[in-house]
Parts: C-alpha cells; structure tokens; sequence
C-alpha cells in the first residue's frame, strides 16, 4: 500500500479538493483506495457524502483507539473507502497530550490495513499539530499543493522544513511533491511563480498543473467527485493527468511491482513470464522472458529503430520496459544481447523491408483518453 498524505500549512490552497478526485480516479483505475480524513473541519467527508447527517465511525474513535480503522472505513464508491472526521477531531490533540507514541495512532492503524488498500490518501487540516503529524508519521510520500502565489512559495519552505523535522524524528524519508493547483495562468507573475516553483524543486514537483475549474468547487458542493459531476472540464483532465503521473511513480522494484504484475494481468501477482504488449493507464507495457540475456532493448518505429534508450529493465528472467504511445499501429523488435528478434509472444507481426519479421501493436485510442 502506498499511503500519500496531502500537506500543507496553509489554507485553502486544494488539499481536500486533491484528497477528494485523486483518490476517486485512483479507484477507477481499479486501485483500491481508503480516503482518510484527518481534518475537524471533515470538508473531504462532506465532499463525498453530502446529506449523510451522522458520519458514524470516524478518525477521532481511531486515534483514541475505540474501534479499528477497518470499522471506521466505509465504502462511498466502487474501489473507494473514506475514514470520515467531524469537529470531534480536534479534540483529539487535547485528549492525547502527554501520552507517549501518539504520533503514531494513524501509522499503527495504516499498518493494519495495509492489505486491504493499494492507496490510502490522507486530506490534512491548514496547520502542523498532532493530526498533521500524525498524518506525515504514517505516510511514506506527501503530495504539496501550492497556490501560486508569494506567499505559497515561503509557505513551501516551511512545509519541507517540517517534513525534514519529521523524517529526522522518525528516521524514515518522505518523498514529498509540490502540486501546482489554482492556476489561472492568466497573470504573468503567475506564470513567473510556477516556473520559480519547478526551478526551486526540481523533481520534486509534479508535471500536472491543476487549473482553476469551478466544475471542482460545484462538484465537492453536491458531495461528489467530478467524474460523478462533470467529464467536460479542466478539473477532469487535470486529475485524471495528476492520478496518472501518481501511478506512472508505483515503484518498479522486485517482481510483484503492480506495472509489471498488471503486464501479465493479474495484479499482485510475480512475474513468471513476458507477454504480448498491454496497453494499459501506464502506457504500453512491452515484456519479454530472457533468462540469460546481458541486455535487452526495444526498438520500434516509435523510436525510430534506435536501440538508445530502449533498454529494458529486469526481474528475474523477464525484461520488461513501459512506453507512453499515442494512438496508433506500431511496428518494434526486441533486442537480446544484439541480436534482432520479433515479440515471441505476440502473434501480430508482418514482414519487414528487410524480409524478417516485425512484431506490431495497435494502441487503441480509448487506452490514452
Ligand atoms: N482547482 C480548483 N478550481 C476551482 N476551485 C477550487 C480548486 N481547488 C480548490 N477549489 C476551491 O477552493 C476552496 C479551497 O479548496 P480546498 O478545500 O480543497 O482547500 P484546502 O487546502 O483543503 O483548505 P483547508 O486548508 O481549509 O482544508 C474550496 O472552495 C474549493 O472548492
Ligand atoms: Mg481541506
């Protein structure tokens, strides 16, 4: 389970609103997500259930430890759990002060879920207490939304001074993002402050940029995420980019990596074995089973037959390398150890100029929306 918190100090600068449609269109990309709200404020609950008037259960009786996570979660869409919160929440700092290992109530709750979700999302309140903490303890990454303004860009350097402080107290790293929400890109000076953001983080910032779209604001008003609400607006494609590029980051270390175990079907499942290509929300997924190869690569006419940068990675006996391809018929090869072969597996192939045969795969244009 991969558990991303959604962090910042500051407020109202899209935390919820990320929390709210990220974790809807993970779960559409058939992950199994558990949203968990860590705010009294409870604004991702009623996001996501708008007119439920008792919230039951939520994430104040779990961080007292009255009932376990898993009875607290209950199911508000296919794939998609929510832990609610309401203002009992912020009692909870108080009612814990002094007590030893209370920073670590939603780390020890995630654990005991951790087979049940490929995702928990984490909304955060607009300060650093006890909740934020708690939220950034359990959490292994942080996504970071940043309104580009001044004062966002101080209010970052703030945040990361934080998520030192947490990782130094903790010994464990978090990959934390910054998430460009709220732009208008109308004023230059926004323009100016979002190109500052990518030069100041680097990598540490996320390629989708979330535009103003009032379809959000409406749809978290009607309780609901804006796949339910509206598919023709910014804010759709906006999340939809930014779920991608979070699976796009699923790690890609030892066999049972969901991008390789989704290349032969089944997540979850290890690698035995390379398949036919699989178009998939990753992009095409190409493998290949070479136990003894030193080096593999791809080449095709989406890299103009270049071997340079078509190697493919492995584990175990299957080489395995995704490509991002636009809709279309493309014809490739794999390279084993130099020499020129077609996709074993892969029934679809016709003759090259060269009278050996090419294997070919057709990216149907519904794969890449
Ligand atoms: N991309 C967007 N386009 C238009 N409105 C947005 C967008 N993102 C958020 N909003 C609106 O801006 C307001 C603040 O957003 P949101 O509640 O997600 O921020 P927040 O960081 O969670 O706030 P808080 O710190 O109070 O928890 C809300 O009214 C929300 O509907
Ligand atoms: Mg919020």
């Amino acid at each position: 389970m991969r558990a991303i918190a959604i962090v910042n100090q500051k407020g109202g600068c899209g935390k919820t609103i990320t929390a709210i449609n990220l974790s809807a269109f993970l779960a559409r990309e058939n992950r199994r997500v558990l949203l968990v709200d860590m705010d009294p404020q409870g604004h991702a609950t009623l996001g996501l259930q708008r007119g439920v008037a008792d919230p039951g259960l939520t994430t104040s009786d779990v961080l007292m430890r009255k009932v376990t996570l898993r009875e607290a979660a209950r199911s508000v869409r296919p794939g998609l759990d929510l832990a609610p919160a309401d203002i009992l929440l912020a009692a909870v700092p108080e009612v814990l002060a002094g007590v030893p290992g209370r920073e670590d109530r939603l780390a020890e709750a995630l654990r005991s879920v951790a087979d049940a979700y490929d995702y928990a999302i984490v909304d955060c309140p607009p300060n650093v207490g006890l909740l934020t903490f708690n939220a950034l303890i359990a959490c292994t990454e942080a996504i970071v939304p940043v309104e580009p303004s001044f004062f966002s860009l101080h209010g970052i350097g703030k945040l990361l001074e934080t998520i030192a402080v947490v990782a130094d107290k903790t010994g464990h790293d978090i990959a934390a993002r910054a998430l460009v929400t709220l732009y208008t890109g109308r004023a230059p000076f926004v323009r100016a402050v979002v190109d500052d953001i990518r030069k100041h983080l680097g990598g540490r910032s996320y390629e989708t940029v979330i535009r103003c779209s009032v379809k959000l604001a409406e749809a978290a008003s009607h309780g609901v995420p804006v796949a339910d609400y509206s598919r023709r607006c910014a804010g759709f494609a906006d999340y939809q980019a930014l779920a991608r590029e979070v699976l796009g980051q699923e790690p890609a270390d030892g066999a049972t990596s969901a991008v390789e175990a989704s290349a032969l079907g089944a997540r979850h499942a290890p690698v035995e074995r390379g398949s036919a290509p699989i178009s998939s929300g990753h992009g095409v997924i190409f493998s290949l089973e070479a136990p003894r190869a030193r080096r593999v690569h791809i080449a095709g006419d989406f890299n103009d037959w270049n071997v340079a940068g078509g190697e493919m990675e492995h584990s175990g006996p299957v080489w395995w390398k995704v490509l991002p391809l636009s809709p279309g018929r493309y014809h490739y090869r794999y390279v084993v150890d130099e020499v020129w072969q077609a996709d074993p597996l892969n029934p679809d192939a016709e003759a090259s100029p060269y009278g050996d045969l090419d294997s070919v795969v057709t990216v149907p244009p519904s794969d890449r929306g």
